[in-house]
C-alpha cells in the first residue's frame, strides 16, 4: 500500500511538473469518480432505452395480431416461476450478472480511492503546513514561520499544501469551492485537509457553516503563485526575519 502510494506521488510529482493535476488532490479524486458514474450511467441509460425501444417495435401489435388480446391464449407466468428454456433464463443471469460486476466493481474503485482521500499526502513539505483558525468573522492563516496573515493565504502552484483547521470560538467551515476543500472548523480539535492548486490565481475561500450575523462576510482570499514568487514572499515574511523586519 505504501509502495503504491510512493508510485502514485511520484508520478504525480512528474504530472504536475507539467501542470498536470497532483495525486490524491481531493478535487481530482472526486472528478474521476464523478466522470466514471457519468460515464457508465450514460452507458447503461444509452442500453436500458435503446433495448425497450427495440422490444417496443419487435412485439409492437400489427393490426390486431396480438395473441394477447385475446385472454383464453394467454399464459401468464406464476408467482416466482423463472422464464422457461426459451432463453429467458440466460437473459435473467446475464443481466443480473452484469449488474453485479458493474455495481461491485464501482463500490470496490471508489472505496479505493476514498482511502487515498482519507490518507494525508506522506511527502508534504514542511513549510507547507498552514494552520488556519476561523474567528468570528475572519480566517487567520499562520505559516510555520510564525508568519500571521489575515483573510488570505498565498501558495505556491503545484505542491500539495496541508491545512489544519480549527476555530477559536464557535463551530466555523473552511472551504475553497474551486480547489475542492471543505474541512470543519472547530475549537478544541484541528481537521486537516489539503489541496494543490495547479494554476496560479486568486480563489475564494467561504466559511461554511452559519457561526453569526457575519457568517456571509466570513471570506478569504487563496492566491496560488508562481513557485519562485512564492518562495520569495515567504523568506521576506516579517516572521521569517526578512526585510519587513529589518525596516521596521
Ligand atoms: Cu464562520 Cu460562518
Amino acid at each position: 500500500m505504501l509502495g503504491l502510494g510512493n508510485t502514485v506521488h511520484g508520478f504525480s510529482v512528474g504530472l504536475s511538473a507539467a501542470g498536470g493535476i497532483p495525486g490524491q488532490s481531493p478535487k481530482a479524486i472526486f472528478e474521476q469518480v464523478f466522470w466514471v458514474f457519468m460515464a457508465i450511467g450514460t452507458l447503461v441509460g444509452i442500453v436500458v432505452i435503446v433495448y425497450a425501444f427495440y422490444n417496443a417495435v419487435k412485439y409492437r401489435d400489427e393490426d390486431g395480431a396480438d395473441p394477447y388480446r385475446d385472454s383464453s391464449k394467454v399464459v401468464r407466468p406464476t408467482a416466482g416461476e423463472l422464464p422457461g428454456s426459451s432463453g429467458g433464463g440466460r437473459k435473467l443471469f446475464l443481466s443480473f450478472g452484469i449488474s453485479a460486476i458493474i455495481v461491485l466493481s464501482l463500490i470496490v474503485w471508489t472505496y479505493g480511492l476514498l482511502v487515498d482521500y482519507e490518507t494525508a499526502p506522506s511527502e508534504i513539505d514542511e513549510d507547507l503546513t498552514v494552520d488556519v483558525y476561523g474567528q468570528r468573522f475572519s480566517w487567520k492563516f499562520q505559516y510555520p514561520n510564525g508568519e500571521n496573515v489575515t483573510n488570505e493565504l498565498r501558495v505556491p502552484r503545484g505542491k500539495m499544501i496541508q491545512l489544519e483547521v480549527t476555530s477559536t470560538d464557535v463551530f466555523h467551515n473552511f472551504g475553497i469551492p474551486k480547489l475542492g476543500v471543505k474541512s470543519d472548523a472547530i475549537p478544541g480539535q484541528v481537521t486537516n485537509a489539503w489541496f494543490a492548486g495547479n494554476e496560479t490565481g486568486t480563489y475564494a475561500a467561504h466559511c461554511y457553516e452559519l457561526c453569526g450575523a457575519g457568517h456571509a462576510t466570513m471570506d478569504a482570499e487563496v492566491i496560488v503563485m508562481e513557485p519562485d514568487a512564492y518562495r520569495e514572499w515567504y523568506d521576506n515574511t516579517s516572521a521569517a526575519g526578512g526585510a519587513q523586519t529589518v525596516s521596521d
